[in-house]
């Protein structure tokens, strides 16, 4: 398989008047055209990893990478403005908080029109048109309408497909999907994952997919990391998610609830220093 984005040791760390705060210390991970799931409790890094993937974190953060390469590009060497040329285009990220990371003043039509105009030259008539069957693929009713309000106007749910209408729309090769479908019911989740799924099998795209689910990532990823304390401590195929070894995995594994199974008292993660070490 073709490597699309290679990953070695990978270090976000922010400094603060009380010391360097870790993020991510030292992930390592290759990506194809395939579906990777990240998975890790709160906290454990996993959006910090992805939003040094895209080049997202903020000024303050110092980012390192032994390897950092998408595509044969060398993401840490090249400048501001070639980076800002892939973001939306070749490389897209679903952000956790849509509500945060919708522009409050600009009408939905307008953010997802413009992130088509910014990288191809097509008329506004064509933009719309491709916004408008772009809502419509991520399963909002009347794309006419949801086109012309602003974000405060819409339900979280629907914002969160909003950010994934405008992620997908120039067909990136690469798409970070943090929490993608956390604000979705479960009938909306599962269209819009085979919305994404389809986009990797049709067009090759690949997708680095967050989540809490355990149960999600197993069924709908290829392979999966877990990651805790800002590092991954086990990589499996997503199919043997149940054998996973490491105990903080077993322990993750053990807290899915059991649908007809009553569970007192309910298991928890007992944490031991070593793990993250
Ligand atoms: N701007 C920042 N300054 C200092 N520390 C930060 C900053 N942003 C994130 N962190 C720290 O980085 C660590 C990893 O955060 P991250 O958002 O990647 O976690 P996460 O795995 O995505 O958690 P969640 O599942 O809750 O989304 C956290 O300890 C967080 O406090
Ligand atoms: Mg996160």
């Amino acid at each position: 398989m073709t490597t699309l984005l290679t990953v070695d040791n990978l270090r976000v760390r922010y400094p603060t008047r009380t010391g360097v705060i870790e993020a991510v210390r030292g992930v390592s991970f290759t990506l194809g055209r395939e579906r990777l799931g990240i998975v890790g409790e709160s906290g454990s890094g996993k959006s910090q990893t992805g939003r040094a993937i895209m080049g997202l974190t903020p000024p303050h953060a110092l980012v390192s990478a032994d390897t950092l390469n998408f595509s044969g590009i060398d993401l840490l060497s090249i400048s501001a403005k070639q980076r800002r040329s892939l973001r939306g285009k070749r490389i897209a990220m679903v952000l956790q908080d849509p509500k945060y990371s919708l522009d409050p003043v600009m009408t939905i039509g307008k953010q997802i029109t413009e992130t088509l105009r910014t990288h191809e030259t097509i008329s506004k008539g064509e933009a719309r048109d491709r916004a408008l069957a772009m809502l419509e693929a991520v399963q909002i009713r009347d794309p006419g309408r949801v086109y012309d309000l602003h974000p405060h106007e819409v339900s979280g749910g629907m914002g969160q497909r909003v950010m994934i209408a405008m992620m997908l729309i120039a067909g990136p090769e690469l798409l970070i999907a943090d929490e993608p479908t956390s604000a979705l019911d479960v009938t909306v989740q599962l269209d819009v994952l085979k919305i994404m799924d389809k986009l990797v099998s049709e067009r090759g795209m690949g997708l680095i997919f967050v989540s809490h689910d355990l149960r999600l990532v197993s069924s709908f990823c290829d392979r999966v990391l877990v990651m805790y304390a800002g590092k991954v401590v086990e990589e499996l195929k997503a199919s043997e998610l149940t054998n996973a070894q490491h105990p903080y995995t077993r322990g993750l594994l053990n807290c899915m609830p059991v649908i007809g199974e009553s569970r007192h008292p309910l298991p928890v993660l007992d944490r031991k220093p070593e793990w993250a070490a």
